[in-house]
């Protein structure tokens, strides 16, 4: 039997807000969905960190949890605006992002420090939901599943020890924000090359761990793309800025159940 049917995974929705909203939006998108609560599925949101504490309160008891776009690498100490693993546990994050591709790309995060960063993130029981994917044109020149394997590999050592305790997110960078989505075909095959290859590694859990599809995600597509076998859920960012919009991608996730 095939890794991606061994075990039964259920789904997960995040929203990736990056650096949008204000209090004010924030307070409305946060009631909009708590105003949905009980969600049908496991539901998160990434706010950015000054709004953390508020989605903190608004969302108790809701059952959609909440986490961060990014961690620091250092433990504590005078590290000028970077915010620590214990600080994003201490707040009731349940997950972080790290690795996001526009960190990669705009803020030159190397792959030795996105390893650091999921040290740190599973050192204070935070859950990194690590994201790997490749440009157009290492696309274009067949390179990516160099590509992800690189960015994969460079956190196996740490994804080792986790216990399952991770989430991957396959984002390709092409996709993010420009209204392209990988084909069906694609996703697929990317998330079932990256199971493989923590299988492979012999990450304990790998065949449960969710895989997710980053990259314009719709409610219009979401149902193609969390219909295949590999596709655990989304990692939404413009979408998960418009309330109804985002429910409905839950909602198509929940048929995945
Ligand atoms: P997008 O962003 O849905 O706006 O393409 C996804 C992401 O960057 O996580």
């Amino acid at each position: 039997m095939p890794a991606s049917l061994a075990v039964r995974r259920p789904p997960l929705v995040l929203g990736n807000w990056k650096m949008n909203c204000d209090v004010a939006f924030a307070e409305r998108l946060l009631a909009e969905l708590v105003g949905q609560a009980p969600l049908p599925v496991e539901v998160g949101v990434c706010p950015p960190y000054p709004y953390l504490g508020l989605a903190a309160a608004r969302l108790a008891g809701s059952g959609i949890g909440w986490g961060a776009q990014d961690v620091a690498a250092q433990a504590d100490g005078a590290f000028t605006g970077e915010v620590s693993s214990t600080m994003l546990a201490d707040l009731g994050c349940r997950w972080t992002l790290v690795g996001h591709s526009e960190r990669r790309t705009l803020f030159g995060e190397t792959d030795a420090l996105v390893a650091a960063k999921v040290a740190r993130a599973l050192a204070a029981g935070l859950v990194p939901v690590v994201c790997v994917g490749e440009t157009r044109e290492e696309r274009e020149q067949g390179d990516t599943e160099a590509v992800l394997s690189r960015q994969l590999d460079a956190v196996t050592g740490e994804l080792a020890q986790a216990g399952g305790r991770f989430v991957l997110a396959y984002e390709p960078v092409w996709a993010i924000g420009t209204g392209l989505t990988a084909t069906p075909s694609q996703a697929q095959s990317a998330h079932a090359f990256l199971r493989t290859r923590l299988v492979q590694a012999d990450v304990s859990g790998a065949a449960s761990v969710r895989v997710l599809y980053g990259g314009s995600v719709k409610a219009s597509n979401a149902g193609a793309l969390f219909a295949l076998p590999d596709v655990d859920g989304g990692l939404i960012g413009g979408a998960s800025l418009v309330g109804e919009e985002f429910l409905a991608i839950v909602r198509a996730a929940a048929r995945r159940c």
